[in-house]
């Protein structure tokens, strides 16, 4: 095993596991759901980088139910995934299509069955379902309940802080989701009109989880070594989740732990992990052209920041064969600065 995987090991062993909601995470740090990102072997590759959880992206109840081969495969996990929750999909209406869905999920290896209520998609809040589900609190409390009793797994929510910046209701839902009795809810730092930009309202977060009975996760930003250890060192969320930031940044899951405050990763490190997720992708036996595709869009995330990693980017864009793009991750990802 290389200098790196022997690095990363020896940090996660000196991780201390968590437990909320019935779930034991091995870290307080989880993967966020995110589509078109986390599949299984993005998911593996980043518990071997210390992710305590993590979760599938969004799953329609419908598309479970249907059970086409596309979201079949959704539903495999892959070795080494020891902590992973399904994301379901639908509106308050579709109330027993998620209760079917959840009877179709079990004994696939899933730890916990979460339920969407944060995707901003214009397509997917007028027909009620992501972040519409938390424009009424007061509708929740049965909804929660029969979908929490039905669960054979822990079953946890993810929201947003509210609609938008004038109606934060994510302290609302919490208490909903209390009654209820579920297991947790993270909560995404952004209201739904924000989508995916601007500054996620971390005060917000705190004082809902400093009130709140049941454990919350906090999301949003999470995306430097600093400041996920002043949050780990500070926070009343019980654990915390991480989107984009260890996508471009792999070290995130094991910096905070590490003895050295300056440890991050270079460049044959980050080509390492890209060679173990080509590897994770070929043994999951994703579609060639889908292998590239994922590929392609690690390899360019990883480079963001680096010395000419728009050239880098451009090139790659212009690649069509897996031999090539690995050509170039190669040069690219060992090059002397
Ligand atoms: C490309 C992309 C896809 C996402 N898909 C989902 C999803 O399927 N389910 C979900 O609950 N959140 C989804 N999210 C939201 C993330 O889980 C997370 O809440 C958000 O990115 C904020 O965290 P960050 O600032 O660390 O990225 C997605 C985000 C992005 C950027």
């Amino acid at each position: 095993m290389s200098n790196l995987w022997q690095q990363v090991n020896q940090i996660i062993k000196e991780i201390s596991p968590i437990t909320i909601g019935g779930v034991s995470f091995k870290s307080p740090l989880l993967l966020a759901p995110m589509a078109g990102v986390t599949d299984a072997p993005l998911r593996r590759l980043m518990y071997d980088l210390g992710a305590g959880g993590a979760i599938t992206e969004l799953i329609s109840c419908h598309a479970i139910n249907y059970k086409n081969e596309r979201t079949l495969k959704m539903l495999t996990l892959q070795e080494g995934e020891t902590n992973t929750g399904v994301q379901l999909f639908g509106t308050i209406d579709d109330l027993d299509h998620l209760l079917k869905a959840m009877d179709q999920v079990v004994g696939r290896g899933f730890t916990f069955i979460d339920l969407n209520m944060g995707c901003p998609v214009r397509k997917v809040v007028t027909k009620g379902g992501g972040s519409a589900l938390i424009k009424d609190p007061g509708k929740l409390g049965p909804f929660l309940t029969k979908l929490r009793e039905h669960s054979p797994l822990p079953f946890s929510i993810k929201i947003r802080t509210g609609w938008d910046q004038n109606s934060l209701n994510a302290h609302q839902v919490v208490k909903a989701a209390t009654d209820s009795k579920v297991a947790w809810v993270a909560i995404h730092g952004r209201p739904r009109s924000q989508f995916y930009n601007g500054a996620a309202n971390w005060e917000y977060i705190e004082e809902v989880a400093s009130e709140s009975e049941l454990p919350i996760i906090g999301n949003g930003d999470l995306n430097s070594t600093k400041i996920i250890r002043e949050r780990l060192a500070n926070s009343n969320c019980a654990a915390l989740m991480l989107g984009r930031g260890p996508t471009k940044d792999p070290s995130l899951f094991i910096a905070p732990f590490a003895d050295d405050p300056n440890f991050s990763l270079h460049g044959e490190d980050y080509l390492a992990i890209l060679q173990r997720l080509r590897q994770y992708h070929h043994q999951y036996g994703l579609p060639a052209r889908v292998q590239f595709i994922q590929l392609r869009k690690q390899a360019v995330w990883f480079s963001a920041g680096q010395r000419e990693s728009t050239q880098f980017r451009q090139q790659l864009f212009q690649l069509d064969t897996m031999e090539k793009l690995w050509q170039q991750c190669e040069i690219f990802f060992t090059k002397k600065v």
